[in-house]
C-alpha cells in the first residue's frame, strides 16, 4: 500500500467534515484492489457496514456478490467504495452537505485507483457522479464519458431486494459492464 493510500484511509478515519462522524463506529472507507480497472461506487454505509467498517457486506452486499460472481468479477479483483463514508442515521438518504464534505475522499480514490470503468450503484450515486437528474428507471446501463474513465449506473442492490423483478435487467447491465471491461482492456494490452 502506497504512502498516499495510506494517508487517505487515515484522513477519511479521522474525518470530522459533517455531523455523521459522532454518530459512526466506523468510517466505511471502501475495499478491494487498489489499482482495480473497474470501481463501484454505492450510497452510504449501513448498520453491517457501520459495524464491519467495509461497503456491502449486508444483505444488499451478499446480492452485489452474487451478480459480481455471476459476470466473472471476483470482489477481490473490483474496488467497492461509497459517496459517504459515514452511516446516515436510520439509513436516511444522504443530505447534499454530508455528500459535499464527503466527496473529497472519493476522488482522491478515483485519483489513486485510475479505473477505467466506474459503476454507479443506484440512483443517489448515479445523481451526484453522472448528473443530478439521473432517471435509474430509465437510464440505468447507458455510457456517459467523464474525462479519463467511462461511468454507468445499475440499479441498487438493495432495491432489488425489494422489487426482484428487476434481477433481469441487472444481470443485462453486468454483462454488458464485464464485456466494455473486456474490451478495453483488450484496447490497452494491444
Ligand atoms: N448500501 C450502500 O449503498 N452501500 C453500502 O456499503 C451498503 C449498502
Amino acid at each position: 500500500m502506497t504512502n498516499e493510500w495510506k494517508t487517505l484511509m487515515e484522513d477519511c478515519a479521522s474525518c470530522q467534515g459533517c455531523e455523521l462522524h459522532k454518530t459512526r463506529t466506523n468510517c466505511v472507507f471502501g475495499t478491494g484492489n487498489t489499482s482495480a480497472d473497474i470501481l463501484f461506487v454505492g450510497e452510504a454505509p449501513g448498520e453491517q457496514e457501520d459495524l464491519s467498517g467495509t461497503p456491502f457486506v449486508g444483505r444488499a452486499g451478499k446480492l452485489l456478490d452474487q451478480f459480481l460472481f455471476a459476470v466473472d468479477l471476483p470482489r477481490e479483483e473490483v474496488y467497492i467504495a461509497n459517496i459517504l463514508k459515514c452511516r446516515p442515521p436510520k439509513n436516511r438518504d444522504p443530505l447534499p452537505e454530508e455528500e459535499d464534505a464527503c466527496m473529497e475522499f472519493l476522488r482522491r480514490q478515483v485519483r489513486l485507483i485510475r479505473p477505467k470503468i466506474i459503476v454507479c450503484l443506484g440512483r443517489i450515486s448515479a445523481m451526484r457522479l453522472i448528473k443530478p437528474d439521473f432517471k435509474i428507471t430509465r437510464e440505468h446501463g447507458e455510457w456517459f464519458q467523464k474525462g479519463d474513465f467511462l461511468i454507468t449506473a445499475v440499479y441498487h442492490p438493495a432495491l432489488l431486494l425489494r422489487d426482484p423483478r428487476r434481477k433481469e435487467e441487472m444481470l443485462v447491465d453486468m454483462k454488458r459492464i464485464k464485456e466494455k471491461l473486456d474490451s478495453l482492456r483488450e484496447e490497452t494490452q494491444a
